[in-house]
């Protein structure tokens, strides 16, 4: 049998777990707040998405079975709710206060950032631009006016299925925010990775709201980052056109 622990070492023990939990706590606060600068993004406006539902028609193992890359997409616009609920399942806080969110990150250190560059119409009363993603308020801040679709589809090797979506979402990287902890192996594998989840997470909730959605890898990284207004230390990791079924 065992020993019964010394007082001293369940003190120690107590004292670590008060120490880890606080640091939790604390680093996913700063990552809310870290995670909300822009660089050289100029914001003129900020929009509020309607609260993610957590309902829904299909099951998990529904969405995965049907989930395809759809390239075709119909005219008409998605509706604001479609589009806050797309950005939460790939970034959205689902647990407060650690700001915890949709997608698991190395380290909570969540170095993914959003951008939506909504086509002509992409969505109701959203004018066509480009928009970041603030997880912490569940809203947009946008950075510029016009449609930059046919720019961004000519960024992509032409690929007009980039050009034909209601809208694409950008996702991009700030690679720093977790190599300053994992070096070289949180650039190569883990904010790639991270990536893929996000990007899963959006195949099965356009799936689920039964709108289609394509991976894109193949790009000009310069220019798409240009074309987002991503600052310098941003890199694009993929490009999701989204929209309604043909
Ligand atoms: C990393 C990655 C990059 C991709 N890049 C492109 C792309 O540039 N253009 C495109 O049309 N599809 C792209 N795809 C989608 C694949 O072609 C697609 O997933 C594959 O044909 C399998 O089909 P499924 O997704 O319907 O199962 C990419 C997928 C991944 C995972």
């Amino acid at each position: 049998m065992f020993d019964r622990p010394s007082r001293r070492t369940v003190l120690t023990v107590a004292v670590t777990v008060v120490i880890s939990v606080f640091l939790d706590l604390a680093l996913g606060a700063i990552s809310i707040v870290r995670t909300d600068g822009g660089g050289r993004w100029q914001a003129t406006e900020t929009v509020p998405l309607p609260n993610p539902s957590t309902d829904g028609n299909l099951s998990v193992a529904a969405a995965i079975e049907a989930r395809r890359s759809r390239r075709s997409f119909g005219e008409d616009p998605l509706t604001r709710a479609e589009l806050g609920q797309l950005l939460w399942s790939m970034q959205g806080i689902t647990q407060r206060p650690t700001g915890h969110r949709a997608a698991p990150s190395a380290g909570a250190l969540f170095p993914l950032e959003l951008y939506v560059v909504v086509g002509d119409p992409g969505v109701e009363g959203l004018p066509s631009g480009v928009y970041r993603y603030r997880p912490s308020n569940h809203e947009l801040r946008r950075g510029s006016t016009g449609n930059v679709q046919p720019a961004l589809q000519r960024a992509s090797v032409d690929q007009e299925h980039v050009g034909a979506g209601a809208i694409d979402v950008v996702v991009c990287a700030v690679d720093e925010r977790t190599t300053g902890k994992y070096g070289r192996r949180g650039e190569r594998r883990y904010v790639p990775m991270e990536a893929g989840h996000t990007g899963q997470n959006l195949y099965l909730q356009a799936e689920s709201l039964g709108l289609s959605t394509v991976a894109v890898g193949a790009f000009a990284d310069d220019r798409v980052r240009d074309l987002v207004v991503a600052p310098a230390d941003q890199r694009p990791l993929y490009v999701f056109p989204v929209g309604r079924r043909a």
